[in-house]
């Protein structure tokens, strides 16, 4: 099980590190990957550091220097739960966010501060109240890929791996949900009865995707199980065999071994799945998401060694986007 499973004990020899790398990273290129991974795992003991790295993070990050590893549900838990002085969050810019608010009195990093999100983006808090002015009553879910300012102005957060139980937990019939629409759209699906007002914004990476894709994947590799995110648009998820959040995905590969599976998601998640499951044939119909693409080695070891990019939070809006994650972490 790949989330928030505790991955590399600091111990590991280099060699062994190399190992589950060496698919992606030609051992002419190693020596230098080597001398920053060497770096990172001491500059972690040393500040008593903890790494947190997203699905989506390239394999030399994810199976050599992270600690925990998860989708957005999993790396917000683990958040709580670490005793570390330092959390690096190796991903994006709202999940730092979010690790920041669960853990006032620690210092979290990210290593490249532009890291963002095109569904953060898309929405502001000012948006948020105007919903609000609009449909009074009605209770907001705001997906975690969003600012902490409209965090604030929700009432409880949901990811891509607690949406359903999270809608379904506040028992009304009616829900803003923002500001993933096609989030909302495949949620929507799953809670008949409930209605789901929607926001316009998209996955950058998702949106791309297309239900004839899949039907050409299937065509072309015959018996494929197709996995999809659910921020991919309803047309694509009806086209496939299973949708959920990218631990989902990795835990569906891990229980049922597909002889061939399409992760049909970001580049890296077939990369980092794989080499736990090297029997499994993975078809690659993959989109690069450049932010999660910022986030490096050489930078993972210059936010330890200069302890930057810290992330800081307004007060001003501080206590209120705490108490809808911590309202989403309530729901089981
Ligand atoms: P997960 O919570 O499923 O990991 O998704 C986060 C994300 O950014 C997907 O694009
Ligand atoms: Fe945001 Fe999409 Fe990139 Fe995830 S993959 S961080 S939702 S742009």
């Amino acid at each position: 099980m790949l989330s928030a499973a505790p991955l590399v004990p600091a111990t590991l020899p280099l060699p062994d590190l190399y190992a589950r790398v060496s698919r992606h990273i030609p051992s002419q290129e190693w020596p230098i990957f080597a001398q920053d991974i060497e770096a990172i795992l001491s500059l972690k003991r040393e500040r008593n550091a903890v790494i947190l790295a997203h699905n989506y993070q390239t394999p030399e990050i994810f199976h050599t220097v992270a600690d925990i590893v998860g989708d957005s549900l999993a790396l917000a838990r683990e958040a709580v739960a670490t005793d570390a002085d330092i959390i690096v969050l190796a991903g994006v810019h709202f999940m730092a966010e979010t690790a920041k608010l669960l853990n006032p009195d620690k210092t979290v990093l990210i290593p490249d501060a532009d890291a963002g999100c095109s569904l953060a983006e898309s929405i502001t808090a000012e948006d948020v109240r105007r919903l609000r002015a609009r449909y009074p009553g009605v209770p907001v879910v705001t997906y975690v890929n969003t600012s902490t300012a409209v965090k604030a102005e929700s009432d409880i957060c949901c990811t891509s791996g607690n949406a359903k139980k999270v809608i379904e937990s506040l028992g009304v019939n009616r829900v803003i949900m923002l500001p993933d629409e096609f989030l909302a759209q495949n949620t929507a699906a799953q809670v008949p009865g409930i209605e789901i007002i929607t926001w316009a914004g998209h996955c950058e990476v998702h949106e791309r995707f297309s239900a004839e894709d899949i039907r050409e994947v299937r065509e072309s590799y015959p018996g494929v199980a197709v996995l999809v995110h659910p921020e991919a648009p309803p047309e694509v998820v009806a086209e496939a065999d299973f949708a959920g959040s990218t631990a989902d995905m990795a835990n569906f590969v891990g229980d049922k071994r597909p002889a061939r599976v399409a992760l049909v998601t970001e580049c890296s998640m077939s990369d980092n799945v794989a080499v736990q499951y090297p029997e499994v044939e993975f078809v690659r119909p993959c989109n690069l998401c450049p932010h999660m693409k910022r986030i490096t080695l050489p930078k993972i070891r210059r936010a330890l060694e200069r302890r930057e990019h810290e992330v800081t939070i307004d007060p001003a809006v501080a206590e209120r986007a705490r108490a809808a994650v911590e309202r989403m972490l309530a729901v089981r």
